[in-house]
């Protein structure tokens, strides 16, 4: 998918493993919690629901979703580069992944994110996922998780 936004080339695409470097320094910056060994296992075990978004040739984003059971899709996690949020990359790269679920049957869309993170949260709500509960202290430095549901 290309988009145009103020004369720069954006794609929304696979994930390849070059880009792996670009996707570990964006989870450090974004997240700085998860192993980037999960990355490459995801990309060996489910490339289909691996998305990045790039810019100009540098990888600013990423998607990573996986089937958890034929009728449900997970999102693992979504990023986007700190210097390039607030431009609809994000909103791309979920687009994409909806998409993709979409294409392979799922009919709902799970995922959890921290109860804290505002942000994130209303994102989600705007792209019309509910919450679903809370699960506390599910992560490890013991804040709660927020867990949110998209049927399709
Ligand atoms: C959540 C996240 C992925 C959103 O990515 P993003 O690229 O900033 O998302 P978008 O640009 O599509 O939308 C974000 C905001 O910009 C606004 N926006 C986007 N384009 C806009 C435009 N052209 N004009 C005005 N506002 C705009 C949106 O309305 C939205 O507003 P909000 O702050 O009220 O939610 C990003 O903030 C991020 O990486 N956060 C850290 C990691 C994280 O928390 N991930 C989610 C948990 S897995």
């Amino acid at each position: 998918m290309l988009i145009a936004d103020r004369g720069l080339l954006n794609i929304i695409r696979k994930f390849q493993p070059p880009d792996f470097p670009w996707v570990i320094e964006i989870e450090r910056q974004v997240f700085n919690e998860h192993d980037p060994f999960f990355y490459m296992q995801f990309y060996e075990t489910c490339s289909e629901g691996f998305i990045v978004a790039q810019i100009n040739g540098f990888i600013v984003g990423f998607v990573v979703g996986f089937l958890t059971s034929q009728e449900t899709g997970r999102i693992f996690s979504l990023a986007v580069h700190p210097s390039y949020q607030n431009r609809r990359l994000g909103s791309a790269l979920l687009k994409e992944i909806i998409d993709v679920f979409r294409e392979m049957g799922v009919s709902e869309i799970i995922l959890e994110v921290r109860s804290g993170n505002v942000k994130a949260r209303r994102f989600y709500e705007r792209h019309g996922f509910c919450k679903t509960g809370i699960m506390e202290k599910y992560y490890n430095d013991g804040e709660s998780a927020c867990m949110m549901r998209l049927d399709i």
